[in-house]
């Protein structure tokens, strides 16, 4: 079993080192190499996804990513981007399936910025597309329009087969949970959306067993906020899915707590934390590292076929929740606050 493990920027190194500790200590036998990717790989190779990285990750089972982006590269033409990294890695890897779950730990639930009762208990999945809609679809670009003023223009599309293999993802996911999907869209105002809500219900006639709703993304992002506990998977494009699941990290407490996927038809994934880089606190040794830690865990499950070992990781991070340790950004008076590193220490020990 190899692993890709891309660390790229802010405080995506000092995350990943944890997780690959933690790795590491599970005595699998798993082999690791590490790669350049965004802004690390721009200054080393004037590329935020050099062929070298590309070719690693080919030559692996899976890829362990941290986060790419800061304010240093933001002047830069797009290609040369840190972000383009990330989203040519998708691309290049047809990563279509994003799953982010979002799970309340009961020791967080007061680190939420709803009210506990509102969150306590909640477990929800959300489902992204990951390798189409407006993120990708052309034509892009600023152009001088026909009454001669500059305009910007992007273009928002989805294919039929692309609809139907996320559709598919989220009510098989929804199978092994409570069996309710609810598909969120525009289609009261966006002709893209209104045919991923044909495409979604067509799809659901293959699975009865499971319960479908459609929500409109202005209602869910209220509805996210009113009543969390309301959703068991969330199946969504890509930019919703964006801004939803970050909607839904702040539930949980913080966003240094979430894990993501990045699925494709053959197993192979790419697997994140959902925030970014930080580059405010990059080099602090204080950014939480359990959503890299419960990343890996992922990676485990989902691109090894690890289950046991997935759940033994999740098990230590749940005990070292139990057990007071915090990083700054969940902390409470009478917790024992640590740092990145001392965090995953924690894990090992609980391991
Ligand atoms: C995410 C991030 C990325 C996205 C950025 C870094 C390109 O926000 O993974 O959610 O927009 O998909
Ligand atoms: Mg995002």
């Amino acid at each position: 079993m190899k692993i890709a493990v891309l660390p790229g920027d802010g405080i995506g190194p000092e995350i990943t080192a944890q997780a690959v500790r933690v790795i590491n200590a599970l005595g699998l036998g798993i082999e690791m190499s590490q790669a350049p990717v965004g802004g690390a790989a721009y200054d080393q190779a004037g590329d935020p996804l050099p062929a070298a990285t590309i070719e690693l990750c080919e030559r692996s089972d899976a890829i362990l990513f941290g986060s790419v982006g800061g304010p240093q590269y933001d002047t830069l033409p797009r290609p040369m981007r840190p972000e383009q990294g990330l989203l040519r890695l998708r691309k290049h890897f047809d990563l279509y399936a994003n799953l982010r779950p979002a799970i309340v730990y009961p020791e967080l639930a007061h680190a939420s910025s709803l009210k506990s009762e509102i969150v306590a208990g909640l477990d929800l999945l959300i489902i992204r597309e990951l390798t189409s809609d407006i993120y990708f679809g052309q034509p892009r670009g600023v152009r001088i329009n026909e009454s001669g003023e500059r305009e910007g223009f992007d273009t928002m599309r989805y294919t039929e087969s692309e609809i139907r293999r996320i559709a598919i993802t989220a009510f098989q996911a929804a199978r092994g949970r409570s069996r309710k999907v609810c598909s969120v869209d525009k289609a009261n105002v966006l002709e893209t959306t209104q045919f991923w809500r044909d495409v979604v219900t067509d799809v659901h006639k293959d699975f009865a067993d499971i319960e479908l709703s459609h929500m409109y993304v202005d209602n869910a992002a209220m509805q996210l906020v009113r009543n969390p506990r309301q959703f068991d998977v969330i199946v969504t494009g890509n930019m919703f899915g964006d801004i939803l699941s970050d909607e839904a990290s702040m539930l949980t407490g913080s966003i240094g707590m979430l894990p993501s996927a990045s699925i494709n038809a053959k197993g192979f994934g790419l697997y994140e934390p959902i925030h970014g880089s930080a580059p405010d606190i990059a080099g602090k040794r204080i950014a939480n590292p359990l959503a890299t830690i419960l990343s890996a865990a992922m990676l485990l499950r989902h691109s090894l076929g690890q289950e046991a070992p997935a759940r033994r990781v999740e098990a230590a991070v749940r005990k070292v929740l139990a057990h007071g340790f915090r990083t700054a950004d969940i902390t409470e008076p009478g917790c024992k606050q640590v740092d990145t590193v001392a965090m995953g220490d924690a894990v090992l020990a609980a391991l």
